[in-house]
């Protein structure tokens, strides 16, 4: 399998499937792999928090609610390699989750199906692209639980963005439908959203219609279903000009770190497909100078410019299709008679993946964002600039690119 590392400096490099598999000389093994996250690119002398690395992986964690799959798996991070009494010596930082819900009774109702295409899922395209030997159980790299490995880098990656004071929250904005307050829109601020982040199972904060969405997917879940939904991420703190101006540009990287999550369905950058409908007189978001830096009278680009940050915070909307896995029947085929067959599957399953993947879209947002200001440091250490364009640029701008 080639393309298990993102970035290109600060670099997340993964490995680990949904159950895994784990041997030893001695002993030929059993179901219980583990998720590895290689981190590189992290600087000496950071005071590598594991218990923020813990908290990431505790958001997306499975069986916290009735909403998420009942998978029962501790997710307890493992820093094994890059720390010394605490302190990170420059050297790759190795992530290590070992898988611990991987029972028999699970494996069995995998394998009882593992010729039969699951309707919405990759697997199909696993058995096309790796043959017989490739992994049926519990989708293995298809899987919600390859995520691991990202939310781990990532919160190296936010440890390093908070020295810099850029932070990244998602939430979810609305669930099979029902809609809630979003910053994007102007109807809840960057305050309210921390006030009340992860203050429900689905960390919708608008906290009176994530009741409405909960008892929704309650009844989606009793019939037998699934729902999808859609997050708003929020950076705050990114400083102007990161991004390189034409194939990597900020967004270009973003959108590559957030299409590479499994039941992403598309992707907005500020006021996104409504632009299309906007005359540029209603869009352009005009300049203005407050205490003498550039600021903006909106936020309809969700702070890029020519898919660089402008120094306003970056507004992203992911939308999230209904998970695969369904106890409703449906038509598919079985690849080993080559007949036409109905599924209805048993296999464990989100009700919804909201409230599991935003902390995923966080931590790749996260290592998009570092990655960026690795290389445009990297291009103001070598560039000369004029010091007079300095004060110019975005209000989060420390002037730190022009020395
Ligand atoms: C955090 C997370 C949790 C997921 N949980 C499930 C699940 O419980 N059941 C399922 O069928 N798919 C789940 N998925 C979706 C599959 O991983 C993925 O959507 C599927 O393989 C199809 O891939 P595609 O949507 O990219 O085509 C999850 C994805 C993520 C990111």
């Amino acid at each position: 399998m080639l393309g298990n590392t993102f970035g290109r400096i600060f670099q997340i490099t993964t490995c680990g499937e949904s159950y895994g598999w784990h041997a030893t000389a001695e002993d030929p093994g059993n179901w219980g792999g583990s998720l590895f996250c290689i981190v590189n690119g992290v600087p000496p002398g950071i005071k590598l928090d594991v218990k923020r690395i813990q908290d990431e992986l505790f958001k997306r964690r499975p069986g916290q609610s009735k909403l998420d799959s009942p998978r029962k798996e501790t997710d307890i991070v493992e820093v094994v390699a890059g720390l010394q009494e605490g302190i990170t010596t420059g050297a790759p930082v190795g992530l290590l989750v070992r898988n611990v819900d991987t029972q028999d009774i699970h494996v069995q109702q995998y394998r009882d199906v593992k010729d039969v295409v699951r309707p919405g899922h990759a697997e199909l395209n696993f058995l096309y692209k790796y043959g017989e030997h490739g992994d049926w159980c519990g989708a293995g790299r298809a899987s919600g639980r390859e995520t691991v490995g990202r939310v781990a880098g990532g919160a190296v990656a936010k440890q390093i963005l908070a020295r810099e004071n850029i932070e990244i929250l998602a939430h979810v904005i609305e669930s099979h439908g029902i809609k809630g307050r979003s910053v994007a829109e102007g109807t809840m601020t960057f305050e309210e959203l921390k006030a009340n982040y992860r203050k429900n199972d689905l960390n919708c904060c608008d906290l009176d219609q994530a009741k409405v969405m909960i008892a929704d997917l309650l009844k989606v879940r009793d019939a037998g279903d699934t729902a999808g939904g859609t997050i708003e991420i929020i950076a705050r703190g990114v400083p102007a000009a990161l991004g390189e101006p034409v194939f990597d540009k900020l967004k270009a990287t973003i959108a590559h770190g957030l299409c590479s999550i499994g039941a992403m369905t598309g992707l907005e950058f500020g006021s996104g497909a409504a632009a299309a409908r906007t005359l540029g007189s209603e869009w352009n978001d005009q300049p203005v100078l407050e205490d003498g830096k550039v600021r903006f009278q909106t936020n309809h680009s969700g702070g890029f410019s020519g898919g660089m940050s402008n120094g306003e915070d970056l507004i992203i909307r992911m939308y999230v299709k209904a998970t695969p896995t369904i106890s409703k029947q449906q038509d598919t085929v079985d690849l080993k008679t080559m007949q036409a067959k109905k599924l209805a599957a048993v296999t464990r399953r989100d009700i919804s993946i909201c409230p599991r993947i935003y902390p995923v879209a966080e931590a790749m947002v996260a290592c998009s964002v570092l990655d960026a200001l690795y290389m445009s440091r990297a291009w103001y250490g070598v560039a000369r600039l004029d010091p007079k364009w300095e004060g110019l640029t975005g209000p989060r701008n420390k002037g730190e690119y022009t020395k």
